[in-house]
């Protein structure tokens, strides 16, 4: 039997690629700190059985087209709207992604998100860099308190769920939207136009889909308090960065804060000369714990896979 090919897209944290070679596969590893353009990634998977790839390529089916021997594509995210899933499934190949070990690291960085922008720090951050703070203010760069204030979570999954058991701490009350109410949920279940009016802080995490695509749009923003912050950890095409930046030059909602863009890298040149939003580069799951772990289960995947056992975390059954 031959040994089977693993093409791994672009550089990869510790432990690497590893656990690939440990397990004896012939690895084809592109090893640039960069996305792999479309050329070379139909190039690189030609051959290969399995497909480690991040969320900076796109899998489509004229890439599996390209790559009969194709067995499995192992995501390195827990997000996966860079695959079609469907034209993976309509050829037999098997589509994983990373859940549960970036959970903790995306929540944390939903809440530093917000208390950046509820407390400014962005702002205090420049004045203080530029040499332009002239000492204590009693009135300066003043933000908003969180404790009593109503916290709405869009996306009531595992990251919805723990960045609602963080704010227990901060003593928010806090609601949540999501397709269905959630059981055993420690929030209160209302509708999307209630999560909207009701909320002091608006924390978008769910996934990228046609049915949230640029669910904040103009009419979302204009029915939000004008006291209201929005986070934005899930996916850049939740929101309409358009409408978001009108809303956030006009006074329709207080402050936002960003690590997502709808067109990653590119941002919205509106946002970049905008106080009032904090812009994080899609650090979500940046820490050394989460992106090891992220890179071991995508291993633990090919590895399951292409050794004839189900894969640890399929997104979808193939049967
Ligand atoms: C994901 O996993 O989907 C994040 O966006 C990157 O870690």
């Amino acid at each position: 039997m031959s040994v089977p090919v693993v093409a791994v897209t672009r550089q990869i944290p510790s432990p690497g690629i590893a656990p690939l070679e440990e397990a004896g596969f012939v690895v084809r590893y592109r090893e640039v700190d960069a996305a792999c353009p479309a050329d070379e990634l139909t190039e690189l998977a030609a051959p290969a059985a399995g497909l480690f790839c991040l969320l900076s390529e796109r899998v489509d089916a004229a890439l599996l087209d390209a790559a009969p021997n194709l067995r499995i594509v192992a995501n390195m995210a827990v997000g996966y709207d860079n695959i079609d899933v469907a034209a993976c499934v309509e050829r037999g190949v098997m589509v994983t992604n990373t859940p549960d070990v970036l959970t903790d690291a995306t929540a944390d960085l939903t809440w530093a998100l917000l208390l950046a922008a509820a407390r400014r720090i962005g702002e205090g951050e420049r004045l203080t860099r530029t040499g332009r703070w002239s000492g204590w203010r009693p009135g300066e760069l003043l933000g908003t308190g969180l404790g009593g204030k109503t916290l709405g979570i869009f996306g009531m999954g595992k990251i919805g769920s723990a960045v609602a058991r963080r704010a227990v701490g901060f003593e928010m009350d806090v609601i949540y939207h999501n397709r269905r109410p959630v059981p055993g949920a420690t929030a209160g279940y209302v509708s999307l136009e209630e999560l909207l009016t009701r909320s002091d802080v608006i924390v978008l995490n769910a996934p990228s889909t046609p049915e949230t695509r640029h669910v904040i749009d103009a009419a979302a923003l204009a029915t939000m308090k004008p006291t209201a912050l929005l986070v934005n950890t899930a996916r850049g095409p939740l929101v309409d960065e358009a409408a978001l930046v009108a809303a956030l030059q006009g006074g329709v909602i207080a402050g936002a804060g960003l690590d997502v863009y709808e067109a990653e890298p590119v941002i919205h040149p509106g946002l970049l000369e905008l106080d009032n939003v904090v812009l994080a580069p899609h650090l979500g799951s940046a820490t050394h714990e989460a992106r090891a772990a992220m890179v071991q289960l995508a291993c633990d995947n090919l590895v399951a896979v292409l050794s004839g056992q189900q894969p640890l975390t399929p997104v979808i059954s193939l049967r």
